[in-house]
């Protein structure tokens, strides 16, 4: 198994299966007050250059619920903002540290950092990939519908790290996806080609809506302007208009299906306040689930 965390393709189907049952077994015990110490004496260190609410938040409550310590780095208050080189910072913070939990923009960031670290690093978004993100996100719709296998997927909207990692753990596990996002802002051509040639059910990009959510047992949303991208958000939100997850839109679609969204929401853009706040959405246990993930991709990758 890879020694890193950086993108769900570097994993078998059956090894993403196995943090799924770790994270529901964690789930269950923590909620029958069992308390483990497996993490007890180590430590992680969280580089964060963007900002982040759940990620952060979750990766320490995980560590602290294991027993473990957290160390909480934003890029601008270490000598990164002042160019010392990521190398470097490698191989020094691996000195201290059992595990490196990093958000940043370019995925060539975290290689890096993997490259040159003797310690396991996990990615917690980039502009790429967010691929702990999917893993809760498939957790709370295995919680809703009993399994992911043959399930329909949607994904209407931006084709952004969300979308390619949700591309990758289709490609290695058997779920169809159908992705709905406006020209000129689908996925990575090249992480779309190569799920496309391992997965076993089909990967399909459409242009309307309606076509993906028709079929569709899960319906997944981001917002428009990923982080890094904030420039754009007037331009995008011009191309992006008929992409809203709204009542009319899930009208279109079977009754009992879900809508997922990996938070935080811009309510009046990419989703309707009231499909937010509906029972059909289930983003507040996705929420939830990112901490029993990221216990299970803890206890994986450094025990
Ligand atoms: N979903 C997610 O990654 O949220 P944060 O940006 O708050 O970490
Ligand atoms: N696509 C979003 C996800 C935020 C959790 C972003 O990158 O900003």
């Amino acid at each position: 198994m890879s020694t890193h965390l950086l993108a769900l393709r570097d994993f078998t189907g059956e090894e993403l299966a196995g943090y799924l049952r770790l994270a529901d077994s964690l789930k269950k015990e923590a909620a029958a007050g069992v308390r483990h110490l497996y993490l007890a004496g180590k430590t992680i260190g969280l580089i964060f250059e963007k900002p982040s609410t759940r990620t952060r938040v979750s990766f320490e409550t995980a560590m602290y619920g294991l027993g473990g310590q957290v160390v909480y780095l934003s890029g601008r208050d270490t000598q990164l903002a002042r160019n010392e080189p990521l190398k470097d910072m490698a191989r020094v913070m691996a000195r201290y540290v059992n595990g490196l939990v990093i958000r940043t923009f370019g995925q060539e960031i975290v290689l890096e950092l993997a490259r040159y670290s003797s310690v396991p690093v996990i990615n917690a978004l980039t502009d790429l990939h967010h691929p702990c993100q999917i893993l809760s996100d498939i957790m709370t719709v295995i919680e809703c519908k009993g399994d992911i296998e043959r399930l329909n997927i949607a994904w209407v909207g931006d084709g952004n790290n969300m979308a390619n990692s949700w591309i990758e753990a289709a490609g290695r596990i058997g779920f169809k996806l159908t992705l709905a996002c406006p020209e000129g802002f689908e996925p990575d051509p090249a992480i779309l080609a190569a799920a496309r040639r391992e997965a076993r059910c089909p990967i399909e990009l459409v242009r309307d809506p309606v076509a993906a959510v028709r079929d569709a047992d899960v319906i997944n949303t981001d917002v428009w302007t990923s982080m890094g991208r904030e420039g754009e958000e007037a331009m995008r939100l011009a191309h992006f208009a008929p992409y809203q997850v709204n009542s009319a839109l899930l009208a279109a679609g079977k009754a009992d299906s879900i809508v997922l969204h990996c938070l935080p929401a811009h309510r009046g853009e990419e989703i309707t306040d009231e499909v937010l706040e509906s029972s059909r959405c289930v983003a507040f246990d996705q929420a939830e689930n990112k901490m029993h993930i990221h216990k299970a991709i803890l206890l994986t990758h450094l025990k």
